[in-house]
């Protein structure tokens, strides 16, 4: 593969993960709690109250990674789940507390 075809190759594989990836903009906006982030940032892919996708794909109540683990996803992403950088530090641990407590 010639250099040229090659970084088009790689442009087009990031463009068709870049609907579920990376970076995730959203912002808390003052005043919102662990359920209204939650709701607002993390139910799209991870369902109502953690209760995952059609039953059990991305179920996250009550998971067993610990408050420190969930807050690392939520600020750096996970290999999939795309990082949080709006959401600060205080914010990700009372959404990782809600979680544990669902
Ligand atoms: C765009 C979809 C998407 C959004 C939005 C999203 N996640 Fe995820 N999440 C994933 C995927 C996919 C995985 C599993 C693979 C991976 O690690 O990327 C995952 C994994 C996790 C895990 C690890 C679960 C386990 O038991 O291994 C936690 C915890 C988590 N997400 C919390 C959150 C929180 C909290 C939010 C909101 C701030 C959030 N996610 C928003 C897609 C998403």
């Amino acid at each position: 593969m010639t250099r040229m075809t090659k970084l088009a190759g790689i442009s087009l594989l990031v463009l068709l993960l870049s609907g579920c990836s990376e970076v995730n903009d959203f912002k808390p906006i003052a005043g919102m709690d662990a359920m209204d982030i939650y709701a607002n940032a993390c139910s799209s892919c991870h369902g109502e109250g953690g209760s995952g996708k059609f039953g059990i794909l991305l179920n996250i109540a009550g998971t067993d990674e610990s408050i420190d683990q969930i807050v690392d996803k939520v600020l750096n992403g996970g290999h999939i789940m795309p990082a949080f950088p709006n959401i600060d530090k205080q914010q990700a641990i009372s959404v990782a507390t809600y979680l544990k407590s669902e």
